[in-house]
């Protein structure tokens, strides 16, 4: 089954005006590879700006969080609701420094994509291991945690709605990217996952991504790889090297 390509600039908590029109500007200006779906991440302040910005196909605006009740008295956060009347149809969930430094559980995580979803958006869903985990040989025991919890608030329709992003914690800002063995090894479980415990159209249809130290000159050789979806990628989407990883399954 053919799996659109799938890029995600995760811009965290960085950029200002001027820096985030110049970014959405190179987009406008790129030849991108017209199979390739791409979502930028900007902070929330700057969400409408990037989206008024943006004129390139194929490139939509993402949330990098939201929070999973109705509009009200939630100091500081931003509801699904408030997003769809910004034309904001996508957002990350469960990143990892969300699930490490504010303590974001896996129900906590898997309640707000079921919301978000529910209320109309896509969500890039995000899971992996610490270096701790991986070198206790429980990578993959992580990784099914994380995916049962999300499974237990999402029905079928949902998973349609869904971009799996696999981001160890060790690779994530570190410049030490995981192995094409190590990515293929960790997607191929996941989609084993999906499989077993779902459905084999979803484990077909579902984008799986690598995050973690990508960059201009490693993800080629990761984008090759049968179980390798796309990117969700950090500091690299917020350098000119961005458009050749969203070129890079060309
Ligand atoms: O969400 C993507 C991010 O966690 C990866 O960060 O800087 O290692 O590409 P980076």
């Amino acid at each position: 089954m053919a799996r659109k390509f799938f890029v995600g600039g995760n811009f965290k908590m960085n950029g200002t005006k001027g820096s985030i029109k110049s970014i959405v500007k190179g987009l406008n200006e790129a030849q991108l590879d017209s199979n390739v779906e791409v979502v930028i991440a900007p902070p929330s302040l700057y969400l409408q700006l990037a989206q008024a910005e943006l004129t390139k196909a194929g490139v939509a605006v993402s949330a990098q969080n939201v929070y999973d009740k109705p509009n009200g008295a939630y100091t500081g956060e931003i509801s699904v609701a408030q997003l769809k009347d910004s034309d904001i149809h996508w957002t990350i969930l469960g990143h990892s420094e969300r699930r490490t430094l504010l303590g974001e559980t896996d129900e906590v995580v898997a309640s707000k994509t079921k919301v978000a979803i529910d209320g109309g958006l896509s969500v890039v869903w995000c899971c992996g291991e610490s270096l701790e985990e991986r070198e206790g040989g429980n990578t993959i025991a992580v990784i099914e945690r994380q995916l049962s919890a999300l499974a237990a608030k999402v029905s079928g329709a949902d998973w349609a709605k869904i971009v799996i992003a696999y981001e160890p914690i060790w690779a994530i800002g570190t410049g030490k990217v995981a192995t094409v063995e190590q990515a293929q090894d960790v997607h191929a479980a996941i989609r084993k996952w999906l499989r077993a415990n779902v459905s084999d159209a979803v484990a077909d249809a579902t984008r799986i991504l690598y995050g973690g130290s990508v960059n201009g000159k490693n993800c080629k050789d990761l984008a090759k790889e049968q179980d390798i979806d796309g990117f969700l990628v950090g500091g690299a989407s917020l350098k000119p090297e961005f458009i050749d990883i969203i070129n890079s399954n060309l």
